[in-house]
């Protein structure tokens, strides 16, 4: 055992625990045949005296090389390693080494199958990012959903959270969001008319697939979601542009297209429309109804941003007032807690979301339910309702400093309206050619929002730059590289 003494060696700075620094080295000895098979090993008291370790870790150890099936017991005679030991060793294809692995398949891949998402270029870590529209993660309330997880683990109903559950989600999350969702936002509901996601977009994906065959027509505003007219495009749905004004979609536009042909489904964003923040007045929204009971058309409410509002109040959903069961109403906690989460949900009858559900295994047999139960313990004892009241209200401060910075640092070089609501400011680059400036400020350690993929061709020089995940300290830092980038590429008004 000398061979152990000097080749067992115990980092207790290590976040991986003695017992199984000592378990993992003991195993490697057996595999390399320094302890042999059959060999019988000291006992535990002489083993820990040898590593200079206490019995009761040394006995951990060895539970756990037990446990592994590296070493067994014999009553009576003593604990060996054992004969036969637990490793797989798969057999043999044929007898050639490894190949590499293919850099492409020689199949053919259709390209045009591929949807052009965006890719994220990978980062820097000490980049500054301007993004989207995003939350700042670093609020979310992830102790206490931690907490929520820990204790959900330990309780024997939770069982149930840990196998296959149903494709709509927790029952016990379905229920608290339909009570949460008819307080805030009047929707008539229960449980039976909600379905878990996996986010909006899952949501998004769903319906469509679901409503929309080959060559079916579909409307989306102009300029609008990518990740919406994207998915439509994949099911092969034919696109109908529909500008967005200051009031939101045009309605009027609407009417004349669905009285020239069949229209299957319509997108809206009914606040803080993605990219240009505006929300769709009532009268729209009442307006849109009409035009889907008369034209017996599928409208998705995408309201991805329901709980963001600065200067006014949020305008209840299209699905509060009688839609005669032609909305699907779609939400997401990405914007609420943090995207990491993957949570949305989608409000609809129930024969739909029955429907959705079934479709939904064909690529998911359910989301993680444990997760999603925590969720439901968040809602329940207040935290995502006090979480969102906290960071409404430094939003608020952050939009506000950001609005003025961006006006002092760029001044004529950009329009922008205070944004009401949401996370972002929609920011028009006059005479400057955003993407310019948008290369040189990646240059300085400053990334801002890639402004092509708002469904549209024409180029708006315009992007979306986020206020919400940026302290006042980060806004100042970005904005003083904002300055240098126009002031480096000698731009002037
Ligand atoms: C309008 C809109 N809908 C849906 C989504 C997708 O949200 P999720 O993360 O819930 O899939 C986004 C994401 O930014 C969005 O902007």
């Amino acid at each position: 055992m000398i061979v152990l003494k000097e080749s067992i060696s115990i980092d207790k700075t290590s976040e991986i625990p003695v017992y199984l620094q000592v378990a993992n080295a003991l195993i490697h000895h057996i595999r390399h045949g320094r302890l042999r098979r059959g060999l019988k090993l000291p006992g535990s008291r002489e083993m820990a005296a040898l590593l200079k370790i206490h019995r009761k870790t040394m006995l951990a150890a060895l539970d756990e090389l037990m446990a592994q099936g590296w070493i067994e017991m014999v009553p009576r005679k003593g604990t060996f390693v054992v004969n036969d030991l637990p490793e797989i060793k798969p057999k043999k294809l044929q007898e050639q080494g490894p190949a590499p692995y293919p850099e492409k398949t020689l199949f053919q891949i259709d390209e045009k199958r591929v949807p052009p998402f965006p890719l994220r270029s990978a980062i820097a870590a000490n980049a500054l990012v301007i993004n989207d529209g995003f939350p700042d993660i670093r609020l979310a309330p992830t102790e206490l959903f931690i907490r929520e997880m820990r204790s959900l683990s330990k309780q024997r109903s939770s069982k149930t959270l840990f196998g296959y559950g149903s494709p709509k989600g927790p029952d016990v999350l379905r229920e608290t969001l339909a009570s949460f969702l008819s307080d805030t936002r009047g929707l008539p509901i229960s449980a039976q008319h909600v379905m878990i996601t996996r986010g909006a977009q899952m949501g998004i994906y769903l319906a469509g697939s679901l409503l929309l065959q080959p060559g079916d027509h579909v409307i989306v505003g102009d300029p609008g979601y990518f990740g919406a007219t994207l998915t439509f495009r994949q099911l092969g749905a034919n696109i109908n542009f529909v500008p967005v004004d200051d009031f939101g979609i045009d309605v009027d536009a609407i009417a004349k297209l669905t009285a020239k042909k069949k229209i299957k489904l319509l997108y809206v964003i009914p606040h803080h429309h993605h990219p240009t923040t505006v929300t769709l007045t009532p009268e729209r929204r009442v307006r849109l109804l009409e035009l889907a009971a008369r034209y017996r058309f599928a409208i998705i409410e995408d309201d991805y941003d329901y709980d963001f509002h600065y200067t006014s109040n949020p305008v209840l959903p299209m699905a509060s007032l009688d839609h005669h069961g032609n909305i699907i109403y779609i939400g997401t906690l990405s914007k609420t807690l943090a995207p990491t989460f993957r949570l949305g949900f989608v409000v609809a009858p129930e024969n739909f979301i029955n429907a959705i559900a079934n479709i939904r295994k064909t690529i998911d047999w359910q989301g993680d339910s444990l997760m999603e139960a925590a969720i439901a313990q968040l809602y329940r004892n207040g935290t995502i309702g006090r979480h969102i009241k906290k960071v409404v209200k430094l939003y608020r401060e952050r939009r506000d400093h950001f609005c003025r910075l961006l006006q002092q640092a760029l001044g004529d070089h950009v329009s922008f309206k205070i944004p009401d609501g949401g996370m972002s400011v929609w920011t028009k680059f006059n005479n400057a050619n955003l993407k310019r400036i948008a290369a040189k400020a990646a240059e300085k350690g400053l990334i801002i929002p890639d402004p092509s993929f708002y469904n549209t061709n024409t180029n708006f020089n315009a992007t979306r730059m986020g206020f919400a995940s940026l302290n006042i300290k980060e806004q100042e830092r970005a904005m003083e590289i904002l300055t240098k980038s126009v002031e480096a590429l000698g731009i002037r008004n």
